[in-house]
């Protein structure tokens, strides 16, 4: 079936890169109309999603374009990874602009246009790291980033219902994408790591989160809010 998304107007941002642009090509697959945000040009829209102005403007060419946005995806986001000893507090606030402001930003700006949907749906994206620390990895900031994000999600289901808004958080494990493979390439013993904690012994592919995302997106999950899920190999479960 291949039209599970069919006449919904998305935007996903971060859509130039890894789990965004994997969310991207299976939306359009599934037959949205799919309206990409990045940095660059490697996106429909190019736009620095922490100007505030930037972002605002965006927005309202997307909303006045098409009247409306079903779906929103927020992929994009930066980090430093650093221990709490080496991070200074130009890097802590920099990591949690690029995990928190960036997710508000958007959704504000979104927001009117996704009322205006009647049946819209808000994807953010928690980490594995929201519940758990894995050994080895230098993810203090990145853990309360995404913490915040999953409790935000929390929260904008309860402010959206109302309007027919639905929010809710994937929690996604270890993904092989261009930015963690560079991870891995320069910290091989990661990938053990990784492995020891997957009870499912692969590392996962951009795709395997946006088929989440993709019932998420779809009035298939009609019924659900407020939640989250680990698409984590079991990273999280024991
Ligand atoms: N890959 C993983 O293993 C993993 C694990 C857990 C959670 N996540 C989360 O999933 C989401 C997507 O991760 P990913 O690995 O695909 O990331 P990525 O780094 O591969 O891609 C992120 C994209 O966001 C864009 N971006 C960054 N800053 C931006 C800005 N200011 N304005 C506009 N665009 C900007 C980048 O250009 C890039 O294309 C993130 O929230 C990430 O924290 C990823």
């Amino acid at each position: 079936m291949a039209d599970r998304l069919k006449g919904k107007i998305a935007v996903v941002t971060g859509a130039g890169n890894g789990i965004g642009k994997g969310c991207a090509a299976m939306f359009r697959a599934q037959g949205a109309h799919v309206i990409g945000i990045d940095l660059n040009g490697s996106s429909d829209v190019a736009c620095d999603l922490t100007d505030e102005v930037a972002t605002q403007v965006a927005f309202e060419q997307i909303g006045a374009e098409h009247g409306k946005i079903d779906v929103l995806v927020n992929a994009a986001a930066f980090a430093v990874f650093e221990w709490l000893e080496a991070m200074s507090y130009e890097q802590w606030k920099t990591t949690l602009t690029g995990e928190l402001d960036i997710v508000f930003l958007a959704t504000r700006a979104a927001w009117p246009y996704m009322q205006a949907s009647g049946s819209a749906s808000i994807i953010n994206f928690a980490s594995a790291n929201a519940r758990h620390a894995l050994e080895g990895s230098a993810a203090l900031a990145h853990c309360a980033g995404k913490g915040g994000v999953l409790a935000m999600t929390r929260q904008l289901a309860m402010e959206g219902a109302p309007h027919g808004i639905r929010a809710n958080t994937i929690s996604p494990g270890f993904i092989l994408t261009e930015a963690t493979r560079r991870h891995m390439d320069a910290e091989p013993a990661l990938k053990e790591k990784v492995l020891a904690k997957n009870m499912l012994k692969r590392l996962g592919e951009p795709k395997d989160v946006a088929w989440c995302a993709t019932w998420l997106a779809s009035d298939e999950a009609r019924y659900v809010t407020g939640a989250d899920f680990a698409v984590d190999a079991g990273a999280t479960a024991w």
